[in-house]
Parts: C-alpha cells; structure tokens; sequence
C-alpha cells in the first residue's frame, strides 16, 4: 500500500477505476469492513485519512479528534486499501478556497439542528475529495445514515455519477457501534453509552412482536436511555421523511455520554420485522 502525501502522488499511484473510503482517519474495525466492501470488485481502493476542520463546531473534539497515521496505515493495507492518502489542509482547503456545498433542508434537522453547519462541511470536503480522488464509487458507513443519505442527495444532485455504497454498522460486543469516538469513554461512560444500542434494541424487539405506534416505540426507546443526555431519538422513514407504520423506517439515536456524542440507528422493515433486533445482538442479551 502506497502512502500519498498528495494529490500529484495520489494521481501517479491509481490505477483503473477507483472505490473510495473517506475517512477522518482513527481507524477501526469499521473502517475496515468498509475497506473490505470497496477492495471486493477489484477496483483501486484509496482510503483518504484527513479530519476535516470545516465539519466541527465551535467548542467540538477538532483538536483533540485521535490521529494515528502509522496504524491508520496497518489497519487500512490489512483490510485490502491500496493507497491512504493523507493530506495536508493546504491541499484541501486552499488559501482561495471559497466554495461551500449546501445539502439543503435534510442538512438542518437530526444532527444538523445540534451541529450548524456540520453536513455542508461534511459535503464540501466530500466533493472536494471525489474531485480529487476520481472514483467510480464510494463507501460509506451506516451508522453516520443522516450522513450517507445527504452524500446520496449531494451526489445526485450535481450530477457527479459516482455510485454510493452503504455498509452495515460494525458494533463491538456490548453492541456499542464501532467509533472513533468511543476511545474517548471511560469504563464508567461504557457502560451508559451502551444504553443506547440496548434502547435502539428494545424498541426493535417491540416493532418485531407487531408494535407500529412510532410515539410508543419511541418512548421504548427513551426509557432504555440511562446516563445519556438525549439530543434526539426519532423514528423516520427510511428516506428521512415522516413514519409511515406500513414502510421500512429508521430509529435514529444522538445524545452525549460525558462530553462523548454518539449517534446509532436502527432500520425496522414490516417485511421482515424480526430481522432488525438481531442486528443488535449484545453479551447481555445472549
Ligand atoms: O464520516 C466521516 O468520517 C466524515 O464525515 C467524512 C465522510 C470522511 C468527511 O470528512
């Protein structure tokens, strides 16, 4: 695997058509999971390891984000990636550099009305990336799902014809989602923030045995809350539109465990409505 300081060194290294694995670097099993999924066709896979000031606010974790470019390396070459590309800031964000992606309306809400501005940072280094990196499609996780659907609008809607792959969460197994973030709890905090994918679980096991009430699988899930302060935990559609009880829908959890924030989802499909509470399957469960 080949380490690019560069666009010019990115450019000289690729070689056919590319997945891409944005990153913010800090990588675990996750990560890897996504690594794995963008190597599977074959293609040039070119992970980019950059933490993008442009995505945090004021007062947020830009400073003390984990940076580990050495086992970014390992954990990125082990999973399949055959060029990490870490760039400067310079790269990314030029001294003219003025443009700025707005994703619209979905961008204010969920994460959005707690983190002003965060998905237009997040989208205007996604395209910058893409303009750079070249792919013919990119991975994403689903745990970031407000996330990987602005990205989807983003791409469709200026035309940018690049494929966007969502990959299942990676979860630990106390059944916390795999995150950067988490290095930041300590043993007392695990064991509140676990409480989220327990409450995300619990509301599933409810939806399963043909609960459809979204106010009263949404008080399942609050009650399960313990020790997290609650940004939000709303049930939506799966586009991120209203509940409709008859199509598949998302439980979408963000709150602070500590100064931690962390986000979680669960998708509830009536087609196969089992199938979403095993997607959280914890020791204390077992
Ligand atoms: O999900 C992330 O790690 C970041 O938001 C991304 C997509 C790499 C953009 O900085």
């Amino acid at each position: 695997m080949i380490i690019a300081r560069s666009a010019s060194e990115l450019r000289a290294a690729t070689t056919g058509p590319i997945s891409f694995v944005p990153t913010m670097g800090a990588l675990h099993a996750g990560h890897a999971s996504l690594i794995r999924v963008a190597a599977a066709d074959g293609s040039c896979v070119v992970v980019s390891d950059f933490v993008n000031p442009s995505q945090f606010g004021e007062g947020e974790d830009f400073e003390i984000y984990p940076r580990d470019l050495d086992g970014d390396a390992t954990i990125a070459e082990q999973a399949g990636a055959h060029i990490l590309y870490a760039p400067d800031v310079s790269e990314i964000y030029p001294p003219d550099f003025s443009t700025t992606i707005d994703p619209g309306p979905l961008a204010q809400e969920l994460c959005g009305a707690h983190r002003p501005g965060h998905f237009a940072g997040v989208a205007t280094v996604v395209v910058r990336l893409f303009g750079l990196v070249g792919p013919r499609r990119a991975i994403f996780g689903r745990k970031d799902y407000q996330q990987l659907a602005i990205l989807q609008h983003v791409t469709n809607d200026l035309a940018l014809g690049i494929e966007i792959v969502g990959v299942p969460t990676v979860r630990d197994a106390d059944g916390l989602a795999l995150s950067s973030r988490n290095a930041y709890l300590s043993a007392a905090e695990r064991s509140l923030a676990v409480t989220i994918p327990r409450a995300l679980r619990h509301a599933a096991e409810a939806y399963a045995e043909g609960q459809r009430n979204g106010g009263v699988l949404a008080e399942i899930g609050h009650n399960a809350l313990d020790g997290v302060a609650l940004e939000y935990l709303e049930l939506r559609s799966t586009d991120l539109g209203f509940y409709d009880p008859n199509l598949p829908a998302v439980l979408l959890v963000a709150g602070h465990v500590g100064t931690t924030r962390l986000i979680d989802n669960i998708v509830l499909d009536p087609t196969a409505p089992e199938r979403a509470a095993t997607q959280i399957s914890t020791k204390e469960y077992a």
